[in-house]
């Protein structure tokens, strides 16, 4: 019997709205457009979209500023579009997933505007200020995420507030039950409105120690990383708990939280039955070239070590969420690089390891996350300057390299690997002008490759990465391996073996076995247990037991005779 939630047994599709489709010629896509390509979902079998904030923003950070909880942003529409857009994808089964950003506002909501006017004001205590040292300098030396001090002067108050993200986004003071309140009315709103669910954005900085102190300077500016500081400070899961019990608890709806560095102990009480959340979105597989902190100028760059890291990770991950919760799966999200190239050496097939990316994504336990184009196997972009760039962060990391004696040219290295716009470029419908996305002039450039790589070219082809995708959710969710996928366990396979990450499902009488070998050699393994096993799916025609092609990934299935 088939105990899973519609949560588990479906497949999650990450929109980002601004560049998923413009129906008015503005440049900047909208809600119409996402209703317009819910029949174009459906055959990636997906039953939630989790859409990226449409709230009211001045969009310093893409909408991750919000000025209103409650409504729509005019350049997305208005609320009777996003109304209609939930009702048609109930119509479809599709459900929709709103992002709540609670950490902070925007610097333009009226409660800060508010807070910021003076210290009597009504929502004088609804963000994080402090007195300046002694000799007027900021509180701590905490850097902010983005780069830069984490503490913005105000002249009104004669006081600095807290940001753990833009100056733009000031923190809300969780310790005020007036805050929380509010938070949550917003939050009800939505499910008044019907949505499916919930992702929940940056939850570990939410209760900031009772003592702030400066840290340890991680890098020549003098500063250290604010996530050291306060992430995840002890008293968070008692927010988190009301949080469920007066929004969550009772809806048929799935909350995912962005939760990095929840420690395997504390898990039962993040996740599960009687954990605050049903998922949690940790980031151990992609981080994985960041071993000492989140600056770019740190990171190690592509090693065949990331082979066995995410194979360690997920491995990890897999038997954490055994017991507690339930896995998202994704590799990629508005803020990480195509994983086209974040998981294989610069001269990779880049539609092998689409596939190869896609098999992994779709067999292992959990609910997949399919992120914006990832589906036709898009890769990064490469332009010249860094004005040419608009997201906030790439910014601040490039010139805090700059700073640690980087050259420009290194620096623009770092952006073109790691910077967020290569995820966030308009999507790819149609060979025609701006790959179909707008008839405007799009809010960032469209790829140089779409007509390559396109819904329209690769519908047509059996061979391409969105044919791919649509047989591994149909794998997923219909015949004979769905049982399986969607329920079996998850074992680890060739653990040792440096190149080929290799898992087995089991489930009642049968088993899956998914093989991908990530690397461009062609890679022998031994598997006496394939002997009996079928194939299911190949990336490349023709494959051989023993033997995986580079970049090759194939699906096997076996037939156990136990519990029959
Ligand atoms: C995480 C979001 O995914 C990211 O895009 C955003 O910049 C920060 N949180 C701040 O809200």
């Amino acid at each position: 019997m088939n105990k899973l939630k519609w949560w588990q047994k479906t497949n999650v599709y990450q929109v980002y709205p601004k560049s998923f489709l413009d129906t008015t010629g503005s440049g900047t896509g909208d809600i119409k457009g996402i209703t317009a390509k819910l029949d174009y979902l459906k055959t990636l079998g997906v039953g939630a979209i989790w859409l990226t904030p449409v709230y009211p923003s001045p969009m310093v950070d893409n909408g991750y500023d919000i000025a209103d909880f409650t409504g729509i942003d005019p350049s997305y529409g208005t609320m009777a579009d996003m109304e209609r857009l939930i009702a048609e994808g109930r119509k479809r089964d599709i459900r929709m997933v709103m992002d709540l950003v609670y950490n902070h506002s925007s610097d333009k909501h009226p409660w800060f505007i508010d807070s910021a006017s003076s210290r009597e004001s009504e929502h004088s205590d609804w963000y994080i200020w402090r007195d300046a040292k002694p000799d007027g300098s900021a509180p701590t030396n905490w850097r902010s995420i983005f780069g830069g001090s984490a503490w913005t002067w105000c002249e009104g108050r004669q006081q600095y507030y807290l940001h753990t993200f833009a100056e733009a986004q000031p923190d809300l003071n969780w310790e005020n039950p007036a805050v929380r309140q509010a938070l949550y009315d917003a939050a009800n709103f939505w499910l008044d409105k019907g949505v499916g669910g919930f992702r929940i954005d940056a939850i570990v900085y939410i209760k900031k120690p009772a003592v702030f102190a400066d840290g340890k300077p991680d890098s020549d500016d003098g500063m250290v990383n604010i996530h050291s500081m306060i992430a995840n400070t002890p008293g968070i899961l008692d927010y988190l708990h009301e949080f469920k019990e007066k929004v969550f608890k009772g809806h048929d709806i799935f909350t995912v939280a962005e939760a990095n560095g929840v420690a395997p102990e504390d898990l039962d009480k993040w996740v599960g039955e009687k954990g605050a959340f049903d998922m949690l979105f940790e980031f151990s597989h992609v981080n994985l070239e960041f071993p000492d902190g989140e600056l770019w100028s740190h990171a190690t760059g592509y090693t065949p070590k990331v082979i066995t890291g995410l194979k360690q990770a997920l491995t990890a991950s897999q038997q954490a969420t055994a017991k507690n919760g339930w896995y998202p799966v994704f590799f990629e999200n508005h803020d990480q690089p195509r994983c086209t190239a974040h998981y294989f050496p610069a001269d990779a097939d880049k539609k092998l390891a689409a596939k190869a990316i896609a098999t992994v994504l779709m067999t292992m336990r959990g609910t997949p996350f399919i992120y914006e184009g990832q589906e036709l196997g898009l890769d990064n972009v490469a332009w010249n300057n860094i004005n040419d760039y608009n997201d906030i962060s790439s910014k601040g990391q490039y010139f805090l390299a700059l700073e640690e004696g980087r050259s420009p040219a290194e620096a623009m290295e770092l952006v073109h690997r790691y910077s967020r716009d290569n995820a966030r470029t308009p999507m790819q419908w149609t060979k025609e002008k701006n790959a179909g996305f707008s008839t405007g002039k799009p809010w960032l450039p469209v790829h140089e490759d779409y007509a390559r790589q396109c819904v329209e070219g690769e519908a047509q082809e059996a061979d391409s990465v969105l044919s791919y995708y649509r047989q591994l959710a149909a794998l997923r969710q219909t015949g004979e391996a769905a049982g399986v996928l969607q329920q079996g366990t998850y074992m680890e396979l060739l653990r040792e073996n440096p190149a080929i990450l290799a898992f087995k499902r089991h489930f009642g009488c049968r088993e899956v076995y998914t093989l991908v070998n990530f690397t461009g050699r062609e890679q022998a393994y031994v598997l006496p247990e394939l002997k009996e096993a079928r194939l299911l799916m190949e990336s490349i025609p023709g494959s051989r037991k023993g033997m995986l092609r580079p970049y090759e990934a194939v699906l096997y299935i076996k037939e156990t005779g136990e519990g029959l």
